[in-house]
């Protein structure tokens, strides 16, 4: 791209009063073999705008779970909250449909790792900790986070690995900043997960997100630090680790092919933040 042309961000600014250095220091990275970003996913600051009012809205919807939710509330009426404050805020909820996926959040409780499937049958007890992940469009952007809820009274157990996911994705947080590594952001997690006597689960991640529910690059977090891609301004993904008490190992439900569970039926927990990368950092946007 010449020097006097707009720039490819669509600012209407010169490119070389625009991305010009940053494409500059992001080649230099490439020819050290680095993992590095393509434009594609590298939002606009138009995008942007579009992305904090979807994310707005998720946030709105996990708030609306949070004033509800307690012990008896069946996952089918999280499920419920979930459309009317998503429908009712001109929002479509994500998961709804996707890859034939057949509710419009996913509730996934104690030993469950993700993807659990509301149900009426399913009542949330005493006790339980359950993860609400609510990812939401509007307009054509995607946005996605996820909560711990902790039910009534918890046991200390309960109580811990809820807390050192916070500190986790706190601490990833910390590492997501341009230049640094997608890896920085792992190692922060899972050395945190495995002090406390946790792992991660190493075969689901996180994502870039925007245009589409799941962009790239795929997120890992057990990767090492200063590995897998340069994190620059204008990416969106999420943190989202998946942090099991026992073994990372899991396992997915064979009758509903989707809800995935601890092998050693430890108990797992996951927050989720969506994060852009700002010029001196990250923006949450939606947790
Ligand atoms: N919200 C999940 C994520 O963090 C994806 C759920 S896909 C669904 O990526 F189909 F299970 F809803
Ligand atoms: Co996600």
């Amino acid at each position: 791209m010449e020097r006097n042309e707009p720039c490819w961000c669509g600012s209407g600014i010169k490119y070389k009063k625009c991305h010009k250095a940053m494409d500059d220091k992001i080649k230099i990275h490439a020819l050290k073999g680095e993992i590095v970003p393509h434009h594609s996913i590298i939002k606009t600051p138009a995008q942007i705008e579009k992305l904090k009012a979807s994310a707005a809205i998720n946030t709105g919807v996990l708030d609306y779970v949070a004033e509800r939710i307690k012990a008896g509330v069946s996952t089918e009426e999280i499920n419920t909250w979930v459309n009317d404050y998503t429908y009712g805020h001109g929002a479509i909820p994500a998961d709804l449909n996707y890859e034939g996926y057949p509710k419009s959040v996913c509730t996934s409780i104690n030993n469950e790792v993700c993807h659990g499937i509301p149900s009426a049958d399913i009542i949330l007890q005493e006790g339980d900790i359950v993860n609400v992940d609510v990812s939401t469009i509007l307009d054509g952007y995607f946005s996605d986070a996820s909560r711990m809820f902790k039910i009534g009274k918890v046991s200390e157990r309960a109580e811990k690995i809820v807390r050192v996911t916070e500190e986790c994705v706190e601490l990833g947080l910390a590492q997501a900043k341009p230049w640094n590594h997608l890896g920085d952001i792992a190692d922060a997690i899972n050395s945190h997960a495995q002090a406390n006597g946790y792992s991660i689960v190493e075969d689901i991640g996180g994502h870039g997100i925007g245009l589409a529910f799941h962009e790239d690059p795929f997120v890992s977090y057990v990767t090492p630090k200063g590995s897998e891609m340069l994190l620059v301004p204008g990416m969106t993904f999420t943190i989202e680790p998946m942090v099991n008490e026992g073994s990372p190992d899991f396992f997915v439900d064979e009758d509903n092919g989707w809800t995935v569970y601890t092998e050693d039926d430890g108990l797992s927990s996951q927050i989720e933040y969506m994060v852009l990368i700002t010029e001196d950092g990250a923006e949450v946007l939606t947790k």
